[in-house]
């Protein structure tokens, strides 16, 4: 029995919305809704595996949720709604703690990034993060998980917890009637080249919510002066705009601009360097500036309008919880059979 093509995806708010956050992730949720089942989350819980003020995380999950849809999902076609709305999602993810090893966490970079010296003092939600991230793929027996590079490692344990789990438990599988795996292998879905949006002020370095300098990110709700200034203010070299993609090679600060542009007007970096090529950062940058504004402000405009009304957004995620419990729950009662768990 073949698996439905299913994708799932999800965002944690833990902070406000920016363009890297547009082009890397949401913008490209939206051409997914014609060829597959599709299932876009608030992955609050994620976000509290560090500390979040609750009426942050409130506000963050409304606006990633308005994001979702100002970016052109659709909530009646995609499934948008918040994880912790769905309690089989922390169910699963404990099932998933003692499926998973120990070593198989411990080598996870992100954690090891993210606790850095001080991993006696980070929470154990930390650490188990990814067991709950492949919960929340499997749960809906996914088939496909759009994200940026960063997230790839956690994708390969998700993978090798469906692999243990379907291995470990096979007779029992088998036993309620599946012919083969119960959970799928889930793919990394590639939605076009790589965009990996880097910071305004030093083109090594991702475009971040954390960083320490405003001007460094564009955020999804900044007003068109604020877009404007960081371009303008943006760092960049003597040189001009090379002819070819090659003459951006070690140039991390033009080929981040000059990406930036073409996926804002979904065109090539050569188209846009056959319109550009030869000219300097003072003609590119306000063109640049322009075009951010033109894409950014209607997005910008109908996240506002869809946060201001609480009404709205509630029914949305209640709504979508509701439909994805409708696919969980049945697939929650089976796993729990599968265990062994009495009911
Ligand atoms: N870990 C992901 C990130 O930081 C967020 C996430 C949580 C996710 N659960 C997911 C992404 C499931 C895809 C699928 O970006």
């Amino acid at each position: 029995m073949p698996f439905t093509p299913r994708v799932f995806s999800g965002i944690k708010p833990s902070g406000d919305l920016h363009l890297g956050n547009y082009l890397g992730a949401i913008r490209r949720f939206v051409p997914l809704q014609d060829t597959h089942q599709t299932i876009y989350c608030v992955v609050d819980m994620h976000a509290i595996t560090v500390w979040q003020e609750p009426e942050d995380l409130r506000r963050w999950t409304y606006e990633i949720a308005a994001a979702y849809i100002a970016a052109g999902l659709d909530p009646k076609r995609s499934i948008i709604f918040n994880q912790s709305q769905v309690v089989e999602h922390a169910e699963l993810s404990w099932i998933f703690n003692c499926v998973a090893r120990m070593g198989w966490m411990a080598r996870m970079t992100q954690f090891k990034d993210k606790a850095g010296e001080n991993s006696e003092q980070v929470s154990l939600g930390l650490f188990a993060y990814p067991s709950l991230m492949a919960a929340d793929i499997l749960l809906y027996k996914s088939t496909g998980v759009p994200v940026g590079d960063d997230q790839r490692q956690h994708l390969e344990l998700t993978r090798d917890i469906a692999k243990k789990f379907n291995h470990d438990f096979r007779k029992q599988i088998r036993d309620l009637g599946f012919e083969e795996d119960y959970f799928p292998i889930t793919e990394t879905l590639s939605t076009g080249p790589a965009m990996r949006v880097m910071s305004l002020r030093d083109g090594k370095k991702k475009m971040s919510k954390s960083d320490a300098s405003d001007m460094s990110t564009i955020y999804m709700m900044d007003d068109a002066d604020a877009i404007s200034k960081k371009i303008k203010k943006a760092t960049t070299d003597p040189e001009g705009l090379p002819t070819e993609a090659a003459g951006l090679e070690n140039r991390p600060e033009a080929a981040n601009l000059v990406a930036i542009y073409a996926a804002l007007a979904d065109k090539s970096v050569d188209a846009v360097l056959a319109e550009f090529g030869g000219h300097g950062w003072g003609k590119f940058k306000p063109a640049l500036a322009d075009l951010a504004v033109t894409v950014l402000s209607p997005v910008a405009n109908e996240m506002k309008r869809l946060v201001g009304d609480r009404g709205e957004m509630d029914r949305i995620l209640r709504d979508g919880a509701e439909r994805a419990r409708a696919i969980a729950v049945p697939h929650m009662e089976e796993i729990r059979n599968i265990v062994g768990f009495v009911r």
